[in-house]
């Protein structure tokens, strides 16, 4: 039996199976713990079960002389320092697939959402503001026979791509080593700009003032990737200048902001809290892997969803 920390509840039966084999500490809290609280914990633990929200970087590897395998809870892994946990040879594994159609079908939402200016409607309903039926109210953005423009061609991106066809859009993506469209020309052209790369160093704030100049003014960004990828001071100066029309985030920049940052309260701004994954079975499912890799990666076998070798590219 090796001693695992995992680091929140998580939904689906599989973690029983993880504590029939294992001596399994859960933390408790609804708040993930502080990188202190992470650190004291780990000294003793031979495996993580971790999230997006627990950084397992070089000081927290070293706090964990035992740790042996990570299993993150999720399909990015931007929150691991893979150099310093290969270097420990510590195996680290990651949930992808099982989120892929929730994770496209939530972009899909706030991409309607954001083009029909479904949170004003609703709050207009709400607030007693719907003296008849108004032709000049809300009115939106087309779908249909407007341009889709995704960054970043894996899997998730692939997905939103075929709902993009399935509601009649021309759909034009990046792509890797010079496949696709290139990321200027593919800014300058979409009406929607969708995000499906991972973040790492190469994609951190790859839209920045510069890039959202390239937008059209009727353009809608769409991000469910990481919220680092987007310049969140340069998008809400966009928005209010008027540079781009509109933007849905499932994902921020800090995550999750203070009650009071702006990015909460912008016109033309719809934020969800990072639900992209959130179907119940899909979750489910992100549990049922994680409990897999870690019990491979504690007995030493190959993770059967190990993370891969080479840096991420799309997720
Ligand atoms: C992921 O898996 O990386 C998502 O952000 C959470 O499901």
């Amino acid at each position: 039996m090796a001693r695992v920390l995992i680091t929140r509840r998580l939904p689906g039966p599989a973690l029983e199976r993880l504590r029939a084999a294992h001596d399994v500490e859960l933390w408790p809290e609804r708040r993930p713990p502080t990188p202190e609280q992470l650190r004291a914990r780990v000294a003793d633990k031979a495996g993580l079960l971790t999230l997006l929200t627990d950084r397992i970087d070089g000081e927290l590897i070293a706090a964990a002389p035992e740790l042996r395998a990570v299993a993150n809870y999720a399909v990015g892994y931007d929150n691991i320092d893979l150099a310093a946990a290969r270097a420990r040879g510590i195996a680290v594994g990651n949930t992808p697939d099982v989120l892929t159609d929730a994770t496209a079908d939530l972009t899909f939402a706030l991409l309607l959402a954001a083009a029909r200016r479904l949170p004003e409607a609703m709050a207009r309903a709400a607030d007693g503001d719907w003296l008849t039926w108004e032709p000049g109210q809300h009115l939106g953005a087309s779908v249909a026979g407007a341009t889709l423009g995704i960054i970043g061609f894996g899997r998730i991106g692939r997905a939103v791509a075929a709902r993009g066809a399935g509601f009649r859009m021309e759909v034009i993506h990046t792509g890797r080593r010079g496949a696709g469209t290139p990321l200027a020309a593919l800014l300058a052209r979409s009406d929607f700009v969708s995000l499906h790369v991972p973040l790492t160093e190469a994609s951190h704030h790859l839209i920045d003032a510069d890039a959202l100049a390239l937008m059209r003014p009727n353009a809608i960004l769409i991000n469910t990737a990481r919220g680092a990828i987007v310049d969140q001071a340069a998008l809400l100066a966009a928005l209010a200048a008027g540079t781009i029309a509109g933007a849905a985030l499932d994902v921020t920049d800090p995550e999750p902001p203070e009650p009071g940052d702006p990015v909460l309260h912008t016109p033309g701004l719809l934020v969800v809290p990072h639900i992209g994954s959130a179907t119940r079975a899909a979750r489910e499912r992100m549990t049922e892997l994680a409990v897999e890799n870690l019990l491979a990666g504690l007995e030493g076998r190959p993770m059967p969803h190990a993370v891969p070798a080479a840096p991420p590219t799309e997720s």
